[in-house]
C-alpha cells in the first residue's frame, strides 16, 4: 500500500490506538496507516480487527481494547453512544492524560437513556463526563463514514469541525486531521461539542470557511 504524500517528510509519525473498528473506526484508522501513522484496531472481536490489520498491511495491528489504549500516544474512541459509558470505566486508567478524539454521536433510538441524557447536556460535555481526565477533541462527527476515507483526494478542500477544551489536545488531533487531508476548524470549547452531531448546521461536507461562518452564528 502506497503512503499518502499528505504528512511532510520528516513529519512525526503517531501511534494511535482506535477504540470501535466500525465504520468510522476502520474508515479513519486506514487513512492514517496509509499516511504513516501506526494504528492498533480494537473492539470485542479480535479476529474482525486482526483481518482488518492484516488488509492494511504495515502499520496497522489488532489488539484488545485496553491494548489500544495503551499503545496509542493518541485514542480515538469510535463506538455507539450506548458504549460509551462502559468504555470510559474499562479504559478510565489508560486514557487519563491522553489526548482522546471522540467521534461517537448520542441516538436515542440506538443508544437509550444515556443518548437522551448526553443530548441535554450537549455530546461534548458529556462525553468529557464518561472519559474524565481524557484530554478530549470531539472530531468527525457529522460526516458520513463512507466519505471519510476520501479526503486526502483533494486536501484541504473539506473542512472539519471540532471542539476541545485541551489546547495542545486540540493541536495533536488536528495535525492528525490534516494528515489524511482534512482542514481542522476549531469551533470553541466542548461546550461546542453539542454542534458536532448529524442533524447540526454543521453536519455534513463543508469547507472550512464555510464551516467558520456557520461556528459565528452559533453560541
Ligand atoms: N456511521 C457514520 O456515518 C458516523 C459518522 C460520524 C460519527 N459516527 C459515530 O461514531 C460512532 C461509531 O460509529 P460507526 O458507524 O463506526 O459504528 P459501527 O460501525 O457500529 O462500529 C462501532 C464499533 O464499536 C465497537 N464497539 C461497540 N461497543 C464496544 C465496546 N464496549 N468496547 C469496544 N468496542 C466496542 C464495535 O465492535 P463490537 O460490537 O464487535 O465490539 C464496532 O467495531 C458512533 O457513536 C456514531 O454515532 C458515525
Amino acid at each position: 500500500m502506497g503512503v499518502l504524500p499528505l504528512r511532510a517528510a520528516g513529519a512525526e509519525k503517531t501511534k494511535i490506538g482506535i477504540v470501535g473498528s466500525g465504520r468510522v473506526g476502520g474508515a479513519i484508522g486506514a487513512v492514517w496507516v496509509k499516511a504513516g501513522h501506526e494504528v492498533m484496531f480494537s473492539s470485542r472481536n479480535i479476529e474482525h480487527d486482526k483481518a482488518l490489520a492484516a488488509r492494511l498491511g504495515a502499520g496497522a495491528r489488532a489488539g484488545t481494547p485496553r491494548e489500544a489504549a495503551a499503545f496509542g500516544e493518541v485514542v480515538m474512541i469510535s463506538v455507539p453512544y450506548g458504549s460509551l459509558r462502559d468504555v470510559g470505566k474499562d479504559l478510565g486508567d489508560l486514557i487519563k492524560g491522553k489526548v482522546v478524539i471522540d467521534t461517537c454521536n448520542p441516538f436515542p433510538g440506538r443508544d437509550g437513556e444515556i443518548a437522551t441524557w448526553a443530548r441535554e447536556k450537549g455530546a461534548g460535555l458529556a462525553s468529557a463526563e464518561l472519559l474524565p481526565g481524557a484530554r478530549l477533541v470531539r472530531a468527525f462527527n457529522a460526516i458520513g463514514a463512507a466519505r471519510m476515507g476520501s479526503a486526502h483526494e483533494a486536501p484541504g478542500r473539506v473542512g472539519m469541525p471540532i471542539a476541545g477544551d485541551d489546547a495542545q489536545a486540540i493541536a495533536v488531533a488536528s495535525r492528525l486531521i490534516r494528515d489524511i487531508g482534512y482542514e481542522p476548524v476549531l469551533i470553541g470549547g466542548l461546550v461546542m461539542g453539542k454542534y458536532l452531531m448529524p442533524g447540526t448546521a454543521l453536519a455534513g461536507e463543508r469547507t472550512a470557511e464555510e464551516i467558520r461562518k456557520i461556528a459565528a452564528t452559533l453560541n
